[in-house]
């Protein structure tokens, strides 16, 4: 099959924020105890983070990690999760039915998000406490000193203020599941308040407010509607959230699934857009995309969970190739909204639907979607090109027509490089590409192509088998790009210069 694209220089869709790359990390399962923290691991440092899974986090070069929750941080106490670590008391966590020992909390993970280069998106609690709260929390991790929560800060080692520059006000507040879950109004004017007394704090610290859990829900889009309403001018960015699945093992159907998060990205810029007018504000409202993933392999498991124990294993989705695939089209599909979305987070970072998977007290390895997700963050930072794809098409009874290719080209400035990432969602015949790349000079031929293929859609990496699907890569010596393909069921990064 044949597909052309059309490309030209001039015509950036918007530049990448690095933080389209972030993680998140929840106190939930094995996230944490037995995944980046685990004191008795060989592998693990003095402060007991796994350096093994340290490596594999600093691979994929995640700029943003949010924490600590997720609906676990609806019922937190965050003074709970300082101090001297014997002191800490054990709570309930409502939100995932375990017990949470608090011994990997702020300054912990301020620590680990250090030595992994990131940096911190901290969520505060709206769902049982409020502003006295959050503003208390924001004293202690960034008040230089001279105040009594600043000091007590510095009373537990930690001198220099953390400096957190990101704060989500809350999580999935629209969903009736939430501890503390709240109507579109409520949520609305805490958010203000609570936004308005953190900018009173420091201006430039930046705020996530809460959108819909998902595109389902019965209050979406008014709910963005009703948030912005009150919190406009005071936030900088609107959460999405998203995950997918394959309960039927329909291929075609999955990987056009990034059709919704397309739709549902372009239908938030819309209310916020609205919201904008109405306001007659100058002001462009961002999108922080700051959950979305695959996640349905691990349900049933979970129902079986006992309850009230400590890092449960929970939501362990192991994925296969062909969620490698769709993780592929979700990037895509956030990289071609680089001009609205600037943040997201894929959730999550380790163990829990995650691309980093370990054994408590043994190996770790790179799931199936550590894959897209690695290439993207390494290669994915630059100017989004608006493309004309010429490919054809298939109907879908959900999504409606298809492409058979998911593209996006990122052009390198800096470097003159471009980058190309294609899924051919075709499932028996290769994409002949034909790149038509006005602009750019005559010479410019493909020097690289890495191809993620397996002939099994559902192998997946385990601890026995940690490179069953891992990319290969082909260099090309000579100048002749006209016969490229790309596979029936790929992903596919092409490098050209
Ligand atoms: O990421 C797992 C959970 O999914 C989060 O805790 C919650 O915010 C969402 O529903």
């Amino acid at each position: 099959m044949k597909c052309t694209i059309h490309a030209n220089k001039q015509f950036v869709r918007g530049t990448v924020d690095p933080r389209l790359f972030g993680s998140f990390v929840e106190q939930l399962g094995r996230a944490v105890y037995g995944g980046v923290y685990e004191v008795d691991h060989p592998a693990s440092d003095e402060e007991g983070f796994r350096t093994d899974v340290m490596d594999l986090v600093r691979q994929l070069d995640v700029p943003v990690v949010r924490f600590p929750g997720g609906n676990y941080v609806s019922n937190f106490n965050w003074e709970d999760s300082i101090g001297p670590k014997e002191n800490r008391p054990t709570r309930l966590d409502l939100a995932w039915k375990a017990l949470d020992p608090n011994q990997f909390g702020l300054q912990e993970f301020m620590h680990w998000a250090k030595k992994v280069g990131t940096e911190p998106m901290m969520v505060f609690n709206l769902g049982t406490r409020g502003l006295a709260e959050a503003k208390e929390l924001v004293e202690y991790c960034n008040h230089p000193g001279g105040s009594y929560l600043s000091d007590l800060r510095k009373s537990h080692g930690s001198e220099d203020p953390f400096d957190i520059k990101l704060w989500g006000l809350g999580n999935e507040m629209d969903g009736p599941w939430q501890v503390g879950h709240k109507t579109a109004e409520e949520y609305g004017r805490l958010a203000s308040e609570v936004g308005k007394a953190i900018k009173l704090f420091d201006p430039s610290l930046e705020l996530v407010a809460c959108g819909s859990s998902n595109s389902n829900m019965p209050t979406f889009p008014k709910w963005e509607e009703t948030v912005l309403d009150h919190t406009y001018e005071v936030v900088d960015y609107l959460s999405l959230h998203m995950y997918f699945r394959n309960d039927e093992k329909d291929i075609a159907t999955f990987l056009a699934c990034s059709a919704s998060m397309d739709a549902f990205i372009e239908t938030v810029v819309h209310v916020c857009d609205y919201v904008k007018a109405k306001k007659r504000s100058k002001k462009t409202m961002y999108l922080c995309f700051d959950e979305w993933n695959v996640w349905f392999h691990s349900h049933d498991k979970d129902k079986q969970q006992t309850p009230w124990i400590v890092g449960p294993s929970l939501l362990e989705d192991v994925y296969t190739f062909e969620d490698a695939l769709v993780v592929g089209c979700l990037l895509n599909s956030l990289l071609r909204h680089c001009d609205r979305v600037k943040i997201a987070c894929i959730a999550q970072l380790v163990n829990t639907i995650a691309p980093i998977m370990t054994e408590t007290g043994g190996d770790a390895w790179k799931q199936t979607i550590y894959w897209p997700l690695n290439y993207a963050s390494k290669y994915g930072r630059g100017e989004i090109l608006e493309c004309r794809v010429e490919v054809a098409s298939y109907e879908n009874k959900q999504y409606g027509t298809i492409p058979y290719a998911d593209t996006l080209m990122v052009h390198h400035p800096e470097t003159g490089e471009i980058d190309l990432f294609v899924v051919n969602r075709h499932q028996s015949e290769s994409l002949a590409l034909n790149l038509d790349l006005t602009g750019f000079g005559p010479d410019y031929h493909v020097f690289e192509q890495v191809v993620l293929q397996h002939a099994d859609l559902y192998a997946v990496n385990d601890k026995d088998n940690p490179d069953e699907v891992k990319p290969s890569v082909v260099a090309f010596t000579d100048k002749n790009t006209s016969a490229l393909q790309v596979a029936p069921l790929s992903w596919n990064l092409l490098r050209f210069h």
